[in-house]
């Protein structure tokens, strides 16, 4: 329950149990929580993330990041993933990938976050920089500090979605009128290079921007969970099966794939142990193809 909110891994689960607490309103009660500004957004913001993300609501966010995203990088993929493209009608959270054929990523993710905060979108959230390296394709997880976590530059964060996207066919696309409002700033894009999250301001959580100021006052926004990933184009199809999931459809191919062909499949690759070479993939079907597998649609992934 408590590894259920945002910010909290199994190390501060427990520590909450040794206190005695044995609900969430115990945490959010306590004058004495965890000072990490991931868990006071998370507290603050419980009852919004638990309430499950429709897929309309994740189909018309995916449209808003698509439109911004094209105006500050041309040629963008903004591929929506994880069980929304399984197909699934509703989710924790909205996981969006991210490529760019001629490699002109870099620098992107923080333009667009920025953005979004200009648009008022954003509640809180943090950027990871890649940690790829070659050695990641090959290597045994079960050595590594990261483990199964895969290593591409992201974002994981709280985004704010209007309430009438939440409900009926007929609500306006959220924001439009906003996105309008913001067309003035499109000019002073390319120097947006200086992205820092403005949550980090308020990590101190005080004051009147404080998580739980803003969750009680009155609003016309729902929080949802949002993870924004961004692959090069060389390991983007590996990285599209990894992100559409399943969970357990990625462990099944994963050890089917360590067990019977002897070679690696992670979200940045597939490696041959026998040749100490990767094998590239230009579609989701070739991936399917490299493993000697039937292609499978991803609304078939969904063990
Ligand atoms: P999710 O945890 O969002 O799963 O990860 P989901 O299937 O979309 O479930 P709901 O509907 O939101 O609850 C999406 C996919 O991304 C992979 C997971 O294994 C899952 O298949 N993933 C997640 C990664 O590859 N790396 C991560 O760091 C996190
Ligand atoms: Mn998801």
């Amino acid at each position: 329950m408590f590894t259920g909110v945002f910010g909290v891994g199994p190390s501060t689960a427990k520590k909450w149990i040794e206190r005695g607490w044995t609900s969430i309103k115990d945490a959010q009660e306590s004058t004495d929580i965890s000072k990490d500004w991931r868990v006071q957004w998370g507290l603050a913001f419980h009852d919004d993330l638990m309430n499950p993300v429709k897929s309309n609501e994740a189909y018309r966010f995916t449209e808003i990041i698509q439109t911004e995203a094209k105006k500050i990088l041309p040629g963008i993929v903004v591929q929506l993933t994880g069980g929304f493209r399984r197909g699934k009608h509703q989710g924790h959270d909205i996981d969006i990938l991210f490529t760019h054929p001629n490699g002109e990523e870099t620098g992107f993710l923080p333009k667009l976050l920025t953005r979004l905060e200009k648009l008022n979108m954003v509640l809180c959230g943090s950027h990871e920089s890649s940690s790829f390296h070659e050695k990641v394709l090959s290597e045994d997880f079960k050595l590594t500090a990261r483990g199964q976590l895969d290593h591409f530059e992201k974002w994981l964060g709280i985004c704010k979605l209007p309430k009438d996207s939440v409900s009926g066919d007929d609500a306006q696309i959220p924001l439009s009128n906003e996105l309008e409002k913001c067309t003035e700033i499109k000019e002073n894009i390319d120097s947006l290079d200086d992205y820092e999250p403005k949550a980090k301001k308020q990590r101190k959580c005080n004051g009147d921007n404080s998580p739980f100021t803003i969750a009680t006052s009155e609003r016309d926004w729902i929080a949802r969970r949002v993870d924004f990933i961004m692959s090069p184009y060389s390991q983007y199809y590996y990285a599209l099966v990894g992100w559409t999931g399943s969970k357990q459809f990625n462990r099944d191919l994963r050890l089917y794939s360590q067990k019977v062909l002897n070679r690696k499949l992670t979200s940045h690759g597939f490696y041959d142990f026998t040749t100490g070479k990767t094998l590239p993939a230009n579609s989701e079907t070739e991936v399917f193809e490299n493993l000697n597998l039937q292609y499978q649609h991803p609304k078939n992934r969904n063990c």
